[in-house]
């Protein structure tokens, strides 16, 4: 049997790189996915290449920076399916590697409220009917810079520590009502979060002093198994964990 026959899925970011990935991941696996992102277009385009799988898809747009936009997704997807077994709280913007003294009021706002604040609004309105029904699984993507402090810039860094800080908490305070957290820490992974284009020049060579030890890039669908993994009862006695996939960068 597949390994998340059955299982509700909803996956923010869902519509480009680990988020798209994830999503088919969990098609092929059996899983009912229900797909947000903020682009109208890239929700169509992955609700049809689910449905191409012969899964099944709904989706929605929505800003998981904003309460009300995120608990209309919520409703959305226990509309659709009844209700949400796994979140994918993936969504994320990266910072242009902006040191801390360029960081404006706005760019801060920006990223803690996509990259933070969206996670909690979200792991906020699923909570309730989770403990309602005793069981809950919700996957977060962190990331290296969850745990390093040279790999993105200021608001990015603080997002990604206060996200591991996110799962950690719900995961010791829900764990015994049957809600399980965890959280993937993807190294470099080839996606549209950024071209680099516009990176500070303080953070890129910040960044690149790390470009030594850095191994080869990976594609997203070399992310997408650690997540099959945490929503599987492959995972069930995994809880509060952060499970990092970077190909060995950190551990050198
Ligand atoms: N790419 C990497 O190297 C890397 C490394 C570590 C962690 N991550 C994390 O992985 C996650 C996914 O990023 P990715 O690299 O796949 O980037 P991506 O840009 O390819 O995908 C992110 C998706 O999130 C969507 N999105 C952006 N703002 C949103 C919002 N307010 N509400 C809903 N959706 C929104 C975008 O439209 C996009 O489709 C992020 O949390 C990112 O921080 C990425």
């Amino acid at each position: 049997m597949a390994l998340l026959e059955g299982r509700v899925a909803l996956v923010t970011g869902a519509g480009s790189g680990i988020g798209e990935a994830i999503a088919l991941a969990f098609a092929r696996e059996g899983a009912r996915l229900f797909l947000a992102d903020i682009s109208a277009e890239r929700v169509a385009k992955i609700v049809d290449a689910v449905q191409a799988l012969g899964a099944e898809a709904e989706g929605c747009t929505a800003d998981v920076s904003q309460d009300g936009s995120v608990r209309a997704m919520v409703a959305g997807a226990e509309r659709a399916f009844g209700r949400i077994d796994v979140v994918c709280n993936n969504a994320g913007i990266l910072d242009r590697l902006m040191p801390a003294h360029d960081t404006t009021d706005e760019l801060w706002d920006r990223v803690i409220g996509i990259n933070l604040t969206g996670a909690f609004y979200v792991c906020r309105a699923v909570l309730p009917a989770m403990l309602e029904r005793g069981i809950g699984n919700i996957i977060n993507t962190h990331s290296i810079s969850s745990f390093l402090g040279g790999r993105g810039g200021t608001a990015y860094t603080v997002s990604k520590h206060g996200i591991l800080g996110l799962t950690r908490a719900i995961a010791a305070t829900y764990g015994t009502r049957g809600i399980r957290c965890n959280g993937i820490s993807p190294g470099s992974v080839q996606t549209n979060i950024s071209t680099g284009d516009d990176w500070h020049e303080m953070g890129r060579a910040l960044r690149e002093k790390g470009l030594a030890t850095r191994p080869e890039r990976a594609v997203p669908d070399e992310i997408a198994p650690v997540a099959v993994f945490l929503a599987s009862d492959m995972s069930r006695y995994v809880n509060g964990a952060n499970i990092v996939a970077d190909a060995g960068w950190t551990a050198y």
